[in-house]
């Protein structure tokens, strides 16, 4: 993945610095949280300096304190139980679903206990659980539990039933981070509809100032604030949004086509109608030595999320096969929105050479 700024991104940055802007944030940071607001459906977006952030955010605005359990997958990027671990909570680890690497229901209900307080669902690439949103939110509600969308990898992926991704449960989540569809550098989102929520966030962002731009605080608050220039680059990026959503769509179709006869090689099941692949990801036989390979050829491709249990910082007991397997066998091909079809074809004809040495 590679960010992808041009001459729009070029001129809009100039044409601010000619204004004379205070860089902090203001009316272009609002202009980019209500781009987000329109696009998602959420009624309101509220941006910050990371996705981590904005899941660590949403957390203690949705009341999680410290010792309250949060049920998190155990594939996933570390971010998601970091995020909630900053503040003394701590994350479950459940399995995932083989089809789509998203939080086993089964597992999650396994893991219910008295502590529980939240489940924070990660949209794996875009993709929604096999399960159904309707089923975590029923689950949820039967045991008085938060829902919390990590949608972090989500913007332009929708549920069957149309709503944006991040939109279901009390809270989601956003990352603008360089790898991501659109990117800010850095820069993480939360978009709900519940106005206290929303309310809370914007003032744990600003030193829990009691309005803006004053030095008046009736809670505690931290800065976690976007910048002006971060949003300039960010409205150019969401004007571009939609055609990289399709190209995504184009290169997922593409690798699909070119790798079906390989069966070493495994694509997860995308619902191209409704969501967007943000990265190509895949099982494969053989995996670090195809790697290694590929990387001969001049081909970059990354190893996918390790369970995270079983990672030095959190040493949990506990067998989960499926973030095992992927842990194993799983990979991230080339996947940035310019990536040219000649090009798919180049890493296409290597994993196929590879596999029929
Ligand atoms: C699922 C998930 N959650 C959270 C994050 C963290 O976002 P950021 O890198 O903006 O802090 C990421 C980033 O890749 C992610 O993929």
């Amino acid at each position: 993945m590679e960010p992808w700024f041009a001459e729009e991104e070029r001129q809009a940055i100039n044409d601010y610095m000619a204004e004379g802007g205070w860089l902090t944030e203001f009316k272009r940071t609002a202009e980019f949280e209500h781009r987000i607001a329109d696009y998602t459906g959420a009624k309101h977006c509220i941006v910050v300096n990371n996705g981590t952030i904005s899941l660590t955010l949403m957390a203690l605005a949705a009341g999680i304190k410290a010792g309250d359990e949060v049920i998190v997958p155990n594939y996933t990027m570390i971010a998601t139980p970091n995020s909630v671990k900053m503040f003394g909570a701590v994350p479950v680890f459940v399995d995932v679903e083989r089809d789509t690497l998203c939080m086993d229901i089964e597992c999650a209900k396994m893991a219910i206990t008295p502590k529980t307080k939240a489940i924070m669902l990660v949209l794996a690439n875009g993709r929604y659980p096999k399960s159904g949103i309707e089923a975590f939110q029923k689950l949820c509600s039967k045991y008085g539990l938060i829902l919390l969308e990590d949608s972090a990898q989500s913007l332009g992926s929708k549920y069957p039933d149309g709503k944006h991704q991040g939109t279901v449960g009390l809270a989601g989540s956003f990352s603008f981070s360089a790898p991501k569809v659109i990117s800010t550098g850095q820069g993480g989102a939360i978009v709900t509809d519940d106005d206290k929520l929303a309310d809370k966030v914007r003032k744990l962002k600003d030193f829990g100032r009691s309005g803006g731009g004053n030095d008046i605080h009736d809670s505690i608050g931290f800065n976690f604030k976007f910048t002006e220039l971060q949003a300039v680059i960010g409205n150019e990026q969401m004007k571009k949004l939609p055609w990289r959503v399709e190209r995504k769509k184009e290169i997922y179709k593409r690798y699909m086509n070119n790798l079906s006869n390989v069966n070493e090689v495994s694509l997860f099941k995308q619902d191209l109608i409704c969501t967007t692949p943000w990265f190509i990801d895949i099982l494969a036989i053989n995996r670090d030595k195809l790697q290694l390979f590929l990387k001969e050829k001049g081909i970059g491709t990354r190893v996918m999320y390790p369970p995270i249990n079983k990672q030095e910082a959190y040493r949990v007991t506990g067998e989960h096969p499926i973030s095992n397997k992927v842990g194993e066998n799983g990979l991230w091909l080339p996947s940035a929105s310019q990536l040219k079809d000649e090009e798919i074809d180049y890493v296409t004809d290597a994993i196929i050479g590879f596999y029929r040495r």
